[in-house]
Order: C-alpha cells, then structure tokens, then sequence
C-alpha cells in the first residue's frame, strides 16, 4: 500500500478521522492511568519547522517518546535547508533515515513539494492554508465534553484564515455545521467554502454564528506571517471578539475552544478564555494525545 500522509484533513475518511479520534481518547485514559505504552520502539520522527511552535514542538516531541520513539527537531536556521539545499532533496534524505516527518511551513505548496517524494509519511504540522493536527485535538476535545460532533453547530468567529480553512474540511468529514461570521475581506478560500457547502454557512454578524452554537471557535486575528497587516486586521476585527456577551447567545453549555496563542483583549476577553466555559487546556493538552494517535495510525 502506498504510503499514507497527513497534509489535510481531508486525508483521511470520515471513519478513518473518528477512529483517530477514538483512539486518541483511550491512549489519553491509558497514559493518565500510568499504563506505558511502546508501539513506536525504535521509530524516529524528524520535525521540520520555518516559525515558532509552543504546543505543536512539545506534543510531537513528547508524544515519541511516550510512545517509546524518538523524535528530532531540525530547525531550518541550522539544517542545510537555510543555505538552499532543495526541499525535495531534504525529503529524499529523511526517506532514508527516519519514519515519519512533521512539518511546519509558510507555504502549503513546500509541504506537497515534501510529500510528492517521499517515501514516508508527511504531517503537516501548520501551513498558510490548513493546520490538521489542530482539528484532531479540538474534535477530540468536543467529543470528550459533548459528545459526537454528528450534526452540531460550531461556530467560528474570526478570520478566514488556516483554522478556518480546516474547519470547513472537517465541518463535511464529520458531518456538522460550521457557522462562519467573518469580516467580508477576510473570507476564508473560497474554493473550500464552495466545496464544503452543504456544511457551511456565512452569517452576517458574530452573534448571529454564536446562536444555539455548541462550540464556539476564535483564533488570533494576525497570523504568523501576517504581522504587517495585524493593524488593519484588528480594525476589521474589532466586532468579532469572543466576549460574554457573544458567548451568552450560545446554547447554555457551550464549550470555548481556541488554538492559542491567544491575544486577551483581542479576539478573545481574559472572562471568557479564563471562564467556566473555555475547554481551551483541555484542548492543548490533547495535542499529545490526538498526535500519539496520529502517529500510530500511520506508522503501524
Ligand atoms: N496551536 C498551536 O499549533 O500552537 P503552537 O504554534 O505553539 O505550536
Ligand atoms: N492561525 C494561527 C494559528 C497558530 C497556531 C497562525 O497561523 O499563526
């Protein structure tokens, strides 16, 4: 069978992506009852990253070796890729030496370029257009708190950006509806948007998204990489920002999910991210775990 990457969540089925899920969940209760596990004894994972990364560094880093593997991190400031050495020549020599390589780039084109050559599979650990591995943890999350995803309302209040992007994917993998109130320039790709529909819905203000919602989802407003424009971002943001009032038209016990990092006083107020309804260290803390699932669903 020909190797299995994870570039989009649409790269998995919808059976295959609640497995994942499923999966996640009981190495969580395993890991948390002090049962060891060792599935991935003597695999190596190479992780790849052009910007900055609290979480996704740590869970992948953590995961391996939880899982009794080893993982590596190659920045691109001390690897031969800063002095032009080819992406595909890169992933060619991965192929050779290690099991699996995560990756986090400004483009998502690198990571095809990546994956088009290699023998091993490829994570895509954020890019410009999507952040899969995200998705895994925040679906995760929902499932331990409310229950199956099937035919939910999330909402997603904030920019068209990456987080979106993989919402929309996962909105029709999963089957709920993914509510978008977002300003009119910062749309997500409308080529996804189109294509995902049936499970898409474009509302006109953040209240309006947050109505009988049972998740309700921001990001920073500014990107990694969109730092020049966080100035007029903020601007158009301004009344999107998740905030008591905007939480309260959401079903009564509605979850707050967000990615971090986060921005308080932003997109997000310190009541709400800090309050009785955010899911949010939950949300990190599976990373690890979604991740470990990951891992073994495309390594064994
Ligand atoms: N949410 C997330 O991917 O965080 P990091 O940028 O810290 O990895
Ligand atoms: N949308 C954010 C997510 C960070 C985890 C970014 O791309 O910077």
């Amino acid at each position: 069978m020909s190797v299995r990457h994870f570039l989009s969540e649409s790269d998995l089925t919808g059976d295959e992506f609640r497995a994942v899920i499923e999966a996640a969940i009981d190495i969580k209760k395993q890991w948390k009852s002090g049962k060891t596990r060792d599935t991935l004894r003597n695999r190596t994972l190479a992780m790849i990253f052009e910007k900055a990364s609290t979480r996704t560094r740590t869970s992948f880093e953590a995961g391996m070796v939880q899982l009794g593997g080893h993982a590596i991190n190659l920045s691109p400031n001390d690897s031969q890729l800063s002095r032009g050495e080819p992406i595909t020549d890169t992933s060619r020599v991965m192929s050779e030496m290690v099991d699996a390589v995560m990756l986090r780039t400004n483009s998502h084109a690198t990571q095809q370029e990546f994956a088009s050559v290699s023998r091993i599979p490829v994570i895509n650990g954020l890019s410009d257009r999507l952040h899969p591995c995200q998705l895994l943890a925040d679906i995760q999350t929902c499932v331990e708190l409310r229950g199956d995803v099937k035919g939910a309302r999330i909402a997603w209040i904030g920019p068209g950006n990456n987080m979106c992007n993989s919402f929309i994917n996962t909105a029709q993998l999963l089957d709920f509806t993914l509510a978008i109130a977002c300003p009119d320039a910062l749309r997500p790709d409308e080529n996804l948007a189109g294509q995902h529909a049936s499970h898409v819905e474009f509302c006109d203000t953040a209240a309006t998204a947050c109505q009988n919602a049972d998740v309700v989802v921001t990001d920073v407003w500014a990107s990694m990489g969109e730092e020049q424009d966080a100035a007029q971002y903020a601007e158009l943001l301004r009344p999107y920002q998740v905030n008591q009032a905007l939480l309260k038209q959401a079903s009564k016990d509605a979850i707050f999910l967000h990615c971090l990092p986060a921005h308080r006083g932003e997109e997000v107020t310190a009541e709400v991210i800090d309050g009785p309804q955010s899911a949010v260290w939950q949300e990190a803390g599976n990373r690890l775990h979604a991740q470990k699932a990951l891992l073994e669903f495309l390594l064994l």
